[in-house]
Order: structure tokens, then C-alpha cells, then sequence
């Protein structure tokens, strides 16, 4: 497989773009695929059977793309799918979840770790197993944000409406007295600066982008696939439905980097 093949990189809209963020300050010599399934965000409040279509069709994109690795940059895949897809694929593919649970411990200083993320990454409790894995003496307290996506999508991510829907989650987080919060939904980071107002940087907010793509370093060294060449890197954006606000908000959160959204239809 050529090391300048693309990574690809993929959630339901612009949460992913966390990690895109972080691979171009941390890897931007490689190229790269990013698709948003905006055909079906927000993907909190699909069923399982829902999301594994989802997933099986956005790998079978991807891999006729001919993707080196794959970030699954979605808490809800992470969580869900991506336990039951990853058997079936021989390139390096990793998501968010274990990232995000091996931050927590490090951080946490009581022993009382909230997790953050949309309903179906919750009902799941991927977070809490995959923590309480690690030290079976910390407690977890997940909780269910759907408000969030959707101004995320918007582009809202400061004023009234974004601060009462964090005070609505956070509150309870804040009661139990968390000392660490996992931004378990990729979206969230682009919020981290109205959630520091509001919980006046009580907490320390665990964002799984940069170790995500710390990770993937390590894993595509070791699959001696790190693209070492001076080839110009390939950026491409893709998305399943809503096209335009996908260009204007991502411009918004990640800068020029995105030129232009190709929208497909996968199924
Ligand atoms: N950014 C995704 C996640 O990390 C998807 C959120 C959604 O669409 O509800 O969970």
C-alpha cells in the first residue's frame, strides 16, 4: 500500500474536524479523506442497526478510496460500531474511546470522571467499561447531551442558547463533583471555550483529537506507512447530505483548509 494514500476520517458532520485540526498540526504532510454523514446527523439518537449501516457504508467508501488507515473521529461509532466492524478490516483503524478513557484516569485527582457524549454513546456505556477496565476504582457519571450537535452544526457555540443547554449538562456533572470531564462526542471540543466560562475551568475537559492522532502516528509508523514523501498532501471533504452549511461552518472552525465539499450518496 503507498504511504501517500489517504487517511480516512469520518462522522456524522463537523465533529470529526477536531481530529482533522490535530493531523494537520501534528501530520501535515499526509493526505486526507473526511466524510460527514450530514445525511444523518446527529447520530445520537439512532438505533445500533441504524448505525451499523451507516458505519459499513462509509467503510466500503473509504476503501474504495483506497484509505491507508481509518480514524473512526466519532464517539457514537466509537462506541457503538466500531466494536462490531473492526474485525472485519486488516488496515489500522482506531476511534476515540479508549483515548479518551486512558486521559481520564491519568487526569482525574478524586476518582470521579464524567463523560459528556450524545444518548446512544451513553446507553451504550462504552465509556464507563472501557475506564473502569483500566482502574476499577474510579467512579463515572455519564451524561446525555443532545443539544449540543445541533448547535454545534449551527455554528452556535457561544451565546444564550449554548450556555443554557451546558448549564443543563453540566450541572449535574458539577453537583457530583467530576473532576475531569471526557468530551466523549468529537463535537464538543469546538464548545470547550463556553463550557470553561460556565464551569469557571473547575473541570479538566479531556479532548480525544490530539491523542487520537498521536495514536495514529504510532500506528502507521509501525505499519511503516507514514507518508515520508515531499508529495503535496491531498485534502478532500465529502459529506451524504447538506453540503453548504457543512462548508460554511467547518470553514468557521477549521480555517481555509476546506476548498471544496463533494456531496455522495453512499447507499
Ligand atoms: N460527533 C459524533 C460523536 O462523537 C456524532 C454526534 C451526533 O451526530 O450526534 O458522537
Amino acid at each position: 500500500m503507498p504511504k501517500t494514500d489517504p487517511i480516512g476520517i469520518f462522522d456524522s458532520g463537523v465533529g470529526g474536524l477536531t481530529v482533522v485540526k490535530s493531523l494537520l498540526d501534528k501530520m501535515p504532510q499526509e493526505s486526507f479523506i473526511y466524510f460527514g454523514d450530514t445525511a444523518h446527523v446527529p447520530y445520537g439518537e439512532k438505533t445500533r442497526e441504524q448505525l451499523l449501516t451507516y458505519a459499513q457504508d462509509i467503510m466500503k467508501f473509504m476503501m474504495k478510496k483506497n484509505c491507508k488507515a481509518i480514524v473512526v473521529a466519532c464517539g457514537t461509532h466509537s462506541s457503538v460500531t466500531l466494536p462490531l466492524i473492526s474485525n472485519n478490516y486488516t488496515l489500522p483503524l482506531l476511534g476515540v474511546l479508549e483515548v479518551g478513557a486512558r486521559q481520564a484516569i491519568a487526569s482525574t485527582r478524586n476518582g470521579k470522571i464524567g463523560v459528556a457524549a450524545t444518548q446512544a454513546t451513553v446507553d451504550s456505556r462504552a465509556f464507563t467499561k472501557s475506564i473502569v477496565s483500566l482502574n476499577k476504582n474510579v467512579e463515572v457519571m455519564e451524561v446525555a447531551c443532545p443539544r449540543l450537535v445541533p448547535l454545534v452544526e449551527a455554528g452556535k457555540l457561544t451565546g444564550p442558547e449554548a450556555e443554557a443547554a451546558i448549564k443543563s449538562y453540566f450541572d449535574p456533572l458539577l453537583d457530583w463533583q467530576a473532576d475531569t470531564v471526557i468530551l466523549g462526542c468529537t463535537h464538543y471540543p469546538f464548545l470547550v471555550p463556553s463550557i470553561k466560562k460556565y464551569t469557571e475551568d473547575s473541570l479538566v475537559l479531556i479532548d480525544t483529537a490530539g491523542e487520537t492522532v498521536d495514536e495514529l502516528k504510532a500506528l502507521l509508523e509501525s505499519h511503516e506507512l507514514l507518508n515520508d514523501s515531499d508529495s503535496e498532501p491531498v485534502r478532500q471533504f465529502f459529506v451524504s447530505g447538506e453540503d453548504l452549511s457543512f462548508y460554511n461552518v467547518g470553514k468557521l472552525l477549521i480555517g481555509d483548509v476546506i476548498k471544496h465539499v463533494d456531496k455522495v450518496k453512499l447507499s
